[in-house]
């Protein structure tokens, strides 16, 4: 939606960004204007000014400066969120943003929030035309940003999108089948190799933990291998990208009660995002070998059901004593994660709405993440974390997490106890791998209730964002080794 030029029409609506009114170039503002805006600005402490030019709307945004950069980021973001929701309330079509004062990074992510912020579902609204919001062009006017960099953005707020309506759309609409679909369909569009396994496939393969999770329900489950691989890649292993599926969660014959089976249609966000990561990295073009595993089902009441104390073979061979049918996700995840191992993987990754546990203990504010035998990205990924503000919050994996998952019955139990639910959670994951391993739990930030800035109400496709920073920098990482 965001585009750069060097050229402005008299009646483009603008936003003007700089740190001092006083740096805005008479050509944009009159003397008398500069004068007003700064007196409004020491005054009242607003750090946005309109002037409205009988329709013409321009805005000044102030960005003050912030210790860290990062911080400085997300505020440019929140600010192009408020100043998107009034260009749409005014209904204007189109708006030109000036990088005053040359300032690329916080240019981009004025429009990437604005872009984000903008975000709505309206598919089954029958007035959408009426509900849709105005704004449909955002322009930059920038001396210091290059296409690549605005054609980067765009393709990575349109992957967040992607996420976004897939995490959105209800179980009514979305299946395993339709998620899968979709998957294939995103790859037909980036060039990514899509490879959807069927249950006769899953059952052939044995995957235990899926087809347990599929028993109770009427739809059959899928098994989505997305392949990214570009002809020189830096890497000689690929990456490997695992998301939790479940298009809806009703916790099986360990039915949820009351609210909390609210929202449950979010419970494949995990899939969603790394589905649409790999989209983003294909479009962008990367160089690097990236597979996804997405398993999904749903997981539904019914007399065939998965029973609590049921023993079930996974992937792998290993037994699992399912406690909980509620602690599905992990059943889904391990069957993955055991066929991982065939790929050697350098890295693997999971993303999971996974545990209530992860989301109380930190909330909407980031991911919860554990890591094991890969302490060096897992740096990588903090740094990557703040730059796109999806934050890290790193949890202890120690070994004494892992006997807490023993089973009497079967070689583990799939929940934990009481305690340290995300942790054991991971735990339990982490035995079904033989690699580098960091698992995300994303059940805070995945899916939220109301609108908070630019990440709005419903999916927010938290963890896109965040995985294609990452690679960005591995690859640059790799690159700069091999240079020197
Ligand atoms: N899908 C849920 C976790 C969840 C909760 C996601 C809230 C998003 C918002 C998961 O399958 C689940 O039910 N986990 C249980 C595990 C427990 C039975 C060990 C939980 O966290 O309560
Ligand atoms: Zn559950
Ligand atoms: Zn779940």
């Amino acid at each position: 939606m965001s585009k750069n030029s060097n050229k402005i029409n008299q009646d483009d609506n603008l936003i003007l960004l700089t740190s001092d009114v006083n740096n805005i170039d008479l050509n944009y503002l009159t003397k008398e204007e500069v004068k007003y805006a700064s007196q409004v600005i020491k005054e009242s402490k607003k750090e946005t000014v309109v002037f409205d030019r009988l329709g013409r709307l321009v805005f000044v945004q102030i960005i003050k400066d912030e210790k860290e950069d990062y911080k400085r980021m997300e505020k440019c973001r929140k600010a192009g969120d408020i100043l998107a929701g009034k260009l749409n309330d005014l209904k204007a079509k189109s708006v030109v943003v000036v990088d005053v004062d040359g300032k690329g990074q916080e240019t981009l992510a004025v429009v990437e929030g604005m872009a984000l912020g903008s975000y709505q579902f309206l598919k089954y609204k029958s007035d959408k035309k009426e509900k849709e919001n105005s704004l449909l062009s955002v322009g930059t006017i920038s001396k210091v940003l290059k296409d690549e960099q605005i054609d980067r953005m765009n393709i990575i707020t349109d992957s967040v999108i992607r996420c976004r309506d897939l995490v959105n759309e209800p179980v009514s609409h979305l299946s395993a089948t339709d998620l899968s679909n979709v998957f294939q369909k995103l790859g037909e569009e980036a060039g990514i190799k899509v490879e959807v396994l069927n249950k006769n496939k899953i059952e052939a393969l044995k995957m235990g933990g899926l087809l347990a999770v599929n028993q109770g329900s009427v739809d059959p489950p899928t098994f989505t291998i997305m392949e990214w691989k570009p002809e020189k890649p830096v890497n000689k292993k690929p990456v490997i990208l695992v998301g939790k599926g479940v298009v809806f969660d009703t916790g099986g014959l360990n039915l949820k009660t009351g609210n909390y089976l609210d929202g449950m249609k979010c419970d494949m966000a995990g899939a969603a995002t790394m589905a649409s990561a790999i989209y983003a990295i294909a479009r962008l073009g990367l160089p690097i070998h990236v597979i996804g595993l997405m398993p999904a089902t749903d997981n539904r009441m019914d007399a065939k059901s998965i029973a609590p104390g049921d023993v079930i073979t996974m992937h792998d061979g290993s037994t699992v004593e399912v406690l909980n049918t509620d602690a599905e996700g992990r059943l889904i995840l391990a069957d993955a994660l055991s066929y991982a191992k065939k790929y050697k993987p350098e890295l693997v990754f999971t993303a999971a709405t996974l545990t209530g546990g992860a989301s109380r203990a930190i909330g909407k504010y980031g991911i919860v993440a554990m890591e094991k035998s890969a302490t060096k990205d897992m740096g990588l990924l903090k740094e990557s974390g703040n730059i796109v503000y999806e934050r890290i919050a790193e949890f202890p994996f120690w070994d004494e997490y892992g006997e807490l998952i023993k089973s009497d019955v079967a070689d583990i139990n799939n929940i934990g106890g009481i305690d340290a639910g995300m942790i054991t959670a991971g735990k339990f994951l982490a035995h079904f791998t033989d690699y580098p391993f960091i698992h995300l739990d994303i059940a805070g930030p995945a899916y939220i209730d109301k609108k908070d800035s630019y990440r709005t109400a419903g999916g927010t496709g938290y963890g896109v964002r965040l995985l294609v920073e990452f690679l960005e920098k591995k690859i640059n990482l790799s690159l700069s080794k091999t240079r020197s």
